[in-house]
């Protein structure tokens, strides 16, 4: 028999299997619909054709080095990673938890494989790798440029979409946020050009660690540290 998600309440969350990938229904009365990795999507396509990627690309210096090697190290559900191998970038994703790491798998076996030339060149420069990224090796990061970190924090976009991917975030990673200054430190003190952080638009910088400059979106600001130059 079907479960029907709505009216199950003996799990949190149901996973969804299917032959092309993997989706994650939260269950109960007034939950959202599945959260799937989906990098075709309209969403991410509007994304790119609006611009509104470019703050990022600013952010991590893209275009400053040939083949800039990113280490995403809160890959999540892997949406900034992809901007980022979609502006050229060479992109390491990191994410520890096990749901969302698979998430990202499947949504990256999906986009390696497809007949859509974009879809499967710029996932190709992705690879993902399942751990805490402070258990990474100084050996590991040798080529690394930009460590970049989008620490979890509260909702800050209202559609729909964004909601349903937070309260499935919300779900996954409870106690998240007391790991986000060590997280910061430790990228800090890795050997790269830059770290480049995520925040709210109006959020006081993260673990009060005032950034070199922040470029500001709308929403959002990145707030940049330079540790050296780009080269
Ligand atoms: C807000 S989400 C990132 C969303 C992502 N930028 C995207 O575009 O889909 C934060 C993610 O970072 C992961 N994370 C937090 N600390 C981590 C760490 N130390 N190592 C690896 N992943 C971490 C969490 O498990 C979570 O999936």
């Amino acid at each position: 028999m079907a479960t029907e998600p709505r009216r199950c309440d003996g799990f949190d969350a149901l996973l969804l299997i299917f032959v092309s990938g993997i989706e994650l229904q939260i269950t109960g009365r007034n939950a959202p619909g599945p959260v799937g990795v989906d990098f075709g999507a309209a969403a991410m396509r509007h994304r790119r054709v609006a611009g509104h990627n470019e703050l990022l690309g600013k952010a991590v210096g893209a275009g400053k080095k040939a083949a800039l090697s990113v280490l995403d190290a809160t890959a999540g559900l892997g949406r900034d990673s992809f901007v980022l191998a979609d502006l050229g970038a060479e992109v390491t994703c990191c994410e520890r938890n096990p749901v969302a790491a698979a998430m990202l798998e499947s949504g990256l076996a999906l986009a390696q494989n497809s007949t859509d030339h974009w879809l499967a060149t710029t996932s190709s420069r992705m690879q993902l790798v399942t751990d805490d990224a402070t258990r990474l090796t100084a050996d590991f990061l040798r080529d690394i440029d930009v460590i970049y970190l989008d620490p979890m924090f509260p909702q800050r976009e209202k559609s729909a979409a964004v909601k349903k991917e937070m309260a499935l975030f919300q779900l996954l990673l409870k106690d998240e946020e007391s790991s986000n200054e060590r997280l910061l430190d430790w990228a800090l003190g890795c050997s790269v050009a830059r770290v480049v952080v995520k925040r709210p638009s109006k959020a006081p910088p993260l673990g009060a660690k005032i950034p070199s400059h922040c470029i500001k979106g709308k929403a959002v600001r990145y707030d940049v540290h330079v540790l050296s130059g780009l080269s």
